[in-house]
Formats: C-alpha cells, sequence, structure tokens
C-alpha cells in the first residue's frame, strides 16, 4: 500500500513540475528600438509580473522575422502574443501562422488587415482613435497659430504621410481636416511621404518639401508620431527654419517628445497628443493571458483617447496619466 502511493507520487511529479512552469505570452513590436515601444514592453512586463507569466519580447522588423517570432514562440510553448506587425498586410499570414501552432493572437496600435485591404475580424486590436487624435493635433495647432498671431494663409502646412498604415492616414488626415475646417487653404498643406515610420525618414521626406516648398517662411507640422514631427522639426532647423517660424504636434508622449521638452530652449516641437502606452502594453499582454488560460475572448476592437501635452503641462499631464 505504501510502496504504490509512492510509486504514484513518483509518475505524478512530472506532470507537477510542468503545471508550475509559468505561462509564457509574446509581444512582438515593428520598431523595438522606438520609445513607444519601449515603454509598451515594459508595462506588459509589469502586467506579467502582476499576473505572474513569463513575457517574451522579440523585435521584428520585417516578415521574415516576424514569422520566424512566432514559430519560436511555437517552440517555447507560448501560449499566444500580442503583435505591432511591421506591414499590416502581413495580417492573413500572421493568422495563419498564429492558428496553425494554436496560439491566440491580437493586434496593438496597427490593425491587421487581409488581402482586400480590410480588418481580419478574428484578430481582436488595441489602437489609438486616430481620426479624433489627428483632429486634436489640428485643434493644437490652431490654437497656438492664433497665439502667435499668424495668417492661416501664409502658413505652410506639412503632413508628413505615411498613408500605406490605415492609422497614420487617419491620424494625418484628422489633423488635415481640422486645419481646413478652419479656414487653412487646401494648397497649403503639403504632403511629405515617409518611407518608414521613424524621424530619419520624416526628415528626409520633410527636407524634400521644403525644398519645393520655399515660398512658405512659416510652417506647422504633423505626421503619425513623435518620430514623424520630430524629423521635420529638425529638417526645418536645418534650413534655417527655427522655433519662431516652426510649430510641430506629434502624437505620443514617450521620451522622444520628453526630450525635446526638457532642452534649455524650446524647439519647434511644440507639443505631442499623450497616448497611453500603459494601456496598449498591459491590457494587450493580460487579454491574450486571460483568453488562452480562461478562455475569456478580448473585445473585438478597442480605442484610446490621448491629451495634448506641450512644454508646459507635461510634468502635471503625465502625472494625472499615472505615468
Ligand atoms: C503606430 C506608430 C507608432 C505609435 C503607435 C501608437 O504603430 O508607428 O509610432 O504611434 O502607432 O498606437
Amino acid at each position: 500500500m505504501q510502496r504504490r502511493a509512492l510509486t504514484l507520487a513518483l509518475l505524478a511529479t512530472p506532470f507537477a513540475l510542468q503545471a508550475a512552469e509559468p505561462v509564457k505570452v509574446g509581444f512582438l513590436v515593428k520598431q523595438a528600438e522606438e520609445p513607444w515601444f519601449q515603454d509598451e514592453w515594459k508595462f506588459a512586463e509589469q502586467a506579467a509580473k502582476e499576473k505572474g507569466f513569463t513575457l517574451v519580447k522579440i523585435g521584428i522588423p520585417n516578415g521574415e522575422k516576424t514569422l520566424a517570432a512566432i514559430d519560436n514562440l511555437a517552440a517555447q510553448k507560448a501560449v499566444g502574443f500580442v503583435i505591432c506587425a511591421p506591414d499590416v498586410k502581413l495580417g492573413v499570414a500572421i493568422n495563419r501562422a498564429a492558428k496553425r501552432h494554436n496560439l491566440k493572437v491580437m493586434s496593438v496600435d496597427d490593425q491587421l488587415v487581409d488581402g482586400a485591404g480590410k480588418p481580419i475580424a478574428d484578430i481582436p486590436h488595441m489602437g489609438i482613435s486616430g481620426y479624433e487624435i489627428g483632429k486634436q493635433v489640428g485643434a493644437g495647432l490652431l490654437a497656438e497659430i492664433k497665439a502667435r498671431g499668424w495668417k492661416l494663409d501664409e502658413v505652410g502646412v506639412l503632413r508628413v504621410a505615411y498613408d500605406q498604415l490605415p492609422t497614420g492616414r487617419d491620424r494625418t488626415m484628422g489633423a488635415a481636416d481640422a486645419l481646413k475646417a478652419a479656414g487653412m487653404p487646401a494648397a497649403n498643406i503639403i504632403d511629405a511621404p515617409q518611407a518608414k515610420t521613424d524621424t530619419e525618414s520624416a526628415f528626409n521626406a520633410a527636407n524634400i518639401a521644403f525644398t519645393k516648398n520655399a515660398k512658405f517662411k512659416k510652417w506647422v507640422a504633423f505626421g503619425l508620431n513623435d518620430e514623424a514631427a520630430l524629423g521635420a522639426v529638425r529638417a526645418g532647423e536645418g534650413r534655417g527654419i527655427k522655433a519662431d517660424a516652426m510649430l510641430a504636434i506629434g502624437i505620443g508622449g514617450s521620451q522622444t517628445a520628453l526630450n525635446e521638452f526638457t532642452k534649455p530652449t524650446a524647439t519647434g516641437f511644440f507639443g505631442t497628443v499623450l497616448i497611453s502606452p500603459k494601456r496598449h502594453g498591459y491590457e494587450t499582454a493580460v487579454a491574450v493571458f486571460e483568453w488562452a488560460t480562461k478562455g475569456k475572448t478580448p473585445p473585438a476592437v478597442t480605442l484610446t483617447s490621448g491629451v495634448l501635452m506641450t512644454r508646459q503641462n507635461q510634468a502635471d499631464i503625465r502625472k494625472q496619466m499615472g505615468l
């Protein structure tokens, strides 16, 4: 009798060990070096600690690395992953890979689309309300244009554009529409298409646009994120368009914006719409964890909001947002 109990206990041991191994959730981002994504990872890590799972962070700069990362997660026996893909058109391939490995998948920031460009319905998504936040950028620019006493028709409007990404297009169109609604001539709005969503690409795009439109001596600028707005500011500085003639508002509020705000003298980077890496990082990681372990399906789409933050009010606003 005693021996039998011992044998059973020994037999049960490997299973008990296996059950105690922590659940793994992946968090895959397109631009790991960007402060926004560093912040998302930081808050996802916080979620992992609090809820008791292990976070696996992987940078996925291209399609090949994306699919390799999903295979890697499966090999590590992860239960699912959150993803901001380098190209939203990878949606079908990502969905297929996740299903093949029986991994839950949820997108963050950039909603995955199918071959026809339609959002993939069975991949839950959390992103910002792009058009609304773009309108907030536009409203912020208009208020400061007024404060500076600039006339709308003498101002060039630089839209650093990344239109292949729907949220990028929504954000910058929202800003442009707000300006137009207030009387900005449509002809003053200059598109500067960027090849990637980083500062360097925005800098290059802005330089070309400034060269072609030298008649404008005053400029406002915006793009899909802080890096896009900052690239325009740096390009302007290089051409003598300094803080008194440049007004840029970004979207994000991570370190890229904070670095500008803490410089001893104000630059053309006037403000940013602060969005929440905490919600995006923490809530998506928890959602995938609970989906895989408790069968709780996340809501199909969650859109988050933002608040205008400038050099003046940054400390207060960040405190209010729990950052
Ligand atoms: C996109 C942008 C990022 C960031 C997020 C926020 O992914 O490329 O810079 O703005 O959206 O959702």
